[in-house]
């Protein structure tokens, strides 16, 4: 089930050139993703950043249709060179369907590289017409993840530099946290 509400097939042909899809949990999305977005418009002329929710056993955060509303607010700027959709099964059934030739994954460093690979590879295995490309993310983000995200915003700590600040305020408000100043106090 989608939940973005988009039409299923390819994505808008209003601007001409191959389909890249970016896609990840994005639980929620941070600057480090941001960063890979635009370096991905500095290369495809549209990208389809695709949010993996699983319809059964989610144990995301954020539902579908926030993360998809956040980075929605995040990207406005990119207009109809940006797509944001979600899709639950294969990634590369899914890339299929909207005919991108091609998934862009994000690297922050060497630790990156094992899981991204094998990810890869079985990609690759399942459908060898689609590529793989990987983009270096920013050096300000080497360490920048959803997932310490959510651990210091959950302590009331600053993420200021590593979310938008669409994602700060949704974050405060799931964790029932201060934007950055402290668990509310009960
Ligand atoms: O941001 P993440 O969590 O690193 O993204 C991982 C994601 C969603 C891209 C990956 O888990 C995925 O593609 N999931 C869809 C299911 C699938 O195709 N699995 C096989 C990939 S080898």
């Amino acid at each position: 089930m989608a939940v973005s509400g988009r039409k299923k097939g390819p994505v808008s042909p209003a601007v001409a050139g191959p389909v890249a899809v970016y896609p990840g949990s994005f639980d929620p999305i941070t600057n480090g993703h941001l960063d890979i977005v635009k370096r991905a418009l500095a290369v495809f002329p549209r990208v389809v950043v695709a949010v993996a929710f699983n319809p059964n056993k989610d144990s995301s955060l954020f539902t579908a249709e926030e993360r998809v509303a956040t980075i929605r607010e995040a990207l406005v700027e990119f207009g109809d060179r940006i797509e944001v959709d979600t899709f639950s099964g294969l990634l590369v059934d899914y890339a299929k369907r909207i005919e991108a030739a091609v998934v862009v994954r994000g690297l922050r460093a060497v630790s990156d590289f094992e899981y991204e690979f094998q990810m890869t590879m079985m990609n690759r295995h399942l459908a060898p017409a689609i590529e793989t490309v990987f983009l270096m993310a920013g050096a300000q983000y080497f360490y920048t993840s959803s997932r310490l995200v959510k651990e210091v915003a959950l302590f009331g700590g600053d993420v200021r530099a590593h979310v938008p600040p669409a994602v700060r305020r949704r974050l405060a408000a799931k964790l029932g946290t201060r934007l950055g100043r402290g668990r509310k106090r009960r």
